[in-house]
């Protein structure tokens, strides 16, 4: 998984999306597919610059969330972030990064929802020797969910399979506030249908900020 971040001028932006694919050698092209709904698209649109930044597969659950499920239209994702700026002026998050590349816009292709950028590799370096986080190991070892936003994301895969266990509902030992899979949490960007047990590590009560473990399966 990766980090993909651009500019409008001063403003910075970025989203982590699941796949980067490598389209030639010679010139060194690599396409990223991203929703037209996300900023970042814009965007990349308007400065014809990007980043790929390579997320380490410690990456914290909190840190997806922030740029997977938070669009730069609410937050500034770069406030509180490790960056730097590429040779094409892109801005590069650093933070749980093991290495990333900087292009240049060279081509773009429309796809009904999504634009594929296909961008030219102006310049690399691998910062640290950590492994990468595979979409694979997001979701099946760490249970990370997808995105609506995500070319990955699909409404009926994306549902739970079994019915009882992962449609329980959890009440909020404190507050008593009830968590519904079927609606997920969407104030923090939760989509529907995802189970308590996938929630991002960091989700609190969205109505007292209690911690997971404070809450319990309401029969
Ligand atoms: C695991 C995961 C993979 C994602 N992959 C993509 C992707 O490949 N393309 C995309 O456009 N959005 C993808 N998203 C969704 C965006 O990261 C998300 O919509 C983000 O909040 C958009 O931010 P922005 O509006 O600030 O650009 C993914 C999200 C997650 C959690």
């Amino acid at each position: 998984m990766y980090i993909v971040s651009s500019r409008d001028d001063d403003e910075l932006n970025g989203l982590i999306i699941n796949t980067a694919n490598q389209v030639t050698s010679s010139p060194p092209l690599v396409s990223v597919n991203i929703s037209k709904k996300n900023l970042t698209h814009d965007h990349i649109l308007k400065s014809k610059v990007f980043s790929i930044s390579i997320l380490r597969k410690d990456t914290p659950m909190n840190f997806v969330g922030k740029w997977g499920f938070k669009s730069g239209r609410q937050i500034d994702k770069f406030q509180d972030t490790n960056y730097k700026f590429a040779v094409t002026g892109a801005p590069i998050v650093m933070d749980h990064t093991i290495g990333y590349m900087d292009l240049k816009l060279v081509s773009h292709l429309d796809v009904s929802s999504h634009t594929i950028f296909v961008g030219e590799v102006v310049e690399s370096e691998i910062i640290n020797d950590g492994e990468p986080l595979t979409y694979n190991y997001y979701r099946d070892i760490k249970g990370g969910q997808s995105s609506k936003n995500a070319p990955t994301y699909s409404g009926w895969a994306d549902k739970p399979k079994k019915d009882s266990e992962e449609k329980m509902k959890w009440v909020c030992g404190k507050c008593g506030y009830v968590y519904d899979p079927l609606a997920g949490d969407m104030d923090s960007d939760i989509p529907p249908y995802t189970p308590f047990s996938r929630l991002p590590s960091g989700w609190v009560c969205p109505l007292c900020k209690a911690e997971m473990d404070q809450f319990s399966k309401l029969d």
